[in-house]
């Protein structure tokens, strides 16, 4: 009997759980045994190897969070660490590894692949930055999350006549903030990819407010600063009647969308069918909206970016 072992690695996000229910049930339809690998990398190195109860997991499709548990581990990136958890897969008789994560955790399902270990990547992050591929699990139920947020606080916003800021997180990836800010309406977003012109900002929302406009929301992603050093910026710009709000991790948790699940149910498929292919050194990605196997090379390649930046235009053009 083949054993594939799986863990999910880095911020976690919803949609995991079902990622390894589909992992589990459709290698059991194979015989293939799947490992569960608790704390993602981290735990490869210590050995943390778990048998994966078929009954919690099979109830965990509505769960956010992981039940593998996840862990940061950036010492993942040292060669001789990468090997130490190579032979403890060896020693465990593991035949294949399954990485569910973002795309640090990406960085590391290559490290092992190109030291000649059968890896096979699923992407999961709220950020929705790895290049290769257009959407991620977790991405729409954290957009929905942050959307939700948005319509609470320009209910808000109206009564006060005020403007808020309201940061997501995303270090180097603004494409939470942007599907956010679109569907709730922002009337500007602010995402690393783009330079941030402040004076250009403050004096859209002055306007607004000359237009009489009750609302404004901002919405800004973590990577460009903090909601608390944007708010100081725009108040020194003569921005009046202003407030922040960090959303924070609060998107990282909650029940998966069915968009997510479904995706998760389909990568995790797949997944387990380019290990009986033998097929590894892949992921799984969405492009032009079909799920296919992607090189994890060409996955990382930020020259071959899948992310839609043309809704940053959009939103100037459709928000006032
Ligand atoms: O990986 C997703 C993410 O939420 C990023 O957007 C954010 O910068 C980071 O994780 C936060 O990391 P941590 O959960 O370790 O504080």
């Amino acid at each position: 009997m083949k054993r594939l072992a799986i863990l999910t690695s880095g911020g976690d996000a919803p949609g995991m759980n079902a990622t390894i229910r589909a992992v589990l049930n459709k290698a059991a339809h194979h015989d293939i045994e799947v490992v569960g690998v608790n704390y993602g990398f981290l735990g490869l190195v210590c050995k943390n190897f778990t048998s994966l109860d078929t009954e919690k997991v099979n109830s965990s499709i509505s769960m956010g969070g992981t039940i593998l548990y996840s862990s940061r581990y950036p010492e993942f990136a040292e060669k001789e660490i990468q090997l130490k958890a190579i032979e403890n897969l060896k020693e465990a008789n593991i035949d294949g590894l399954i990485v569910i994560g973002g795309r640090g955790s990406h960085h590391g399902a290559l490290a092992l692949s190109n030291l000649g270990f059968p890896t096979i990547g699923i992407p999961a992050t709220i950020d929705n930055d790895i290049p290769g591929t257009e959407f991620t699990v977790g991405f729409d139920t954290a957009v929905n999350t942050v959307v939700s947020a948005l319509d609470k606080i320009r209910d808000t916003a109206n009564s006060h006549v005020r403007t808020f800021v309201i940061e997501v997180k995303g270090l180097r990836s603004g494409d939470l903030a942007l599907w956010s800010g679109v569907a709730g309406g922002a009337e500007s977003i602010l995402i690393p990819e783009q330079e941030l012109d402040l004076a250009h900002v403050a004096s859209k929302i002055k306007q607004s407010v000359e237009r009489k406009k009750k609302h404004c929301l901002i919405v800004l992603a973590e990577g460009v600063m903090s909601a608390s050093e944007l708010t100081t910026k725009l108040k020194e710009e003569g921005v009046l009647h202003i407030r922040e709000v960090e959303l924070g991790h609060v998107p990282r948790g909650g029940s998966p969308t069915p968009y997510d699940r479904v995706l998760a149910s389909k990568a995790g498929a797949a997944a387990v069918n380019l290990f009986l292919e033998e097929k590894f050194g892949n992921c799984l990605c969405i492009q032009y909206n079909k799920l296919v196997p992607v090189s994890l090379k060409d996955a990382l390649d930020i020259e071959k970016n899948f992310i839609d930046l043309s809704l940053y235009p959009l939103n100037s053009s459709i928000s006032y």
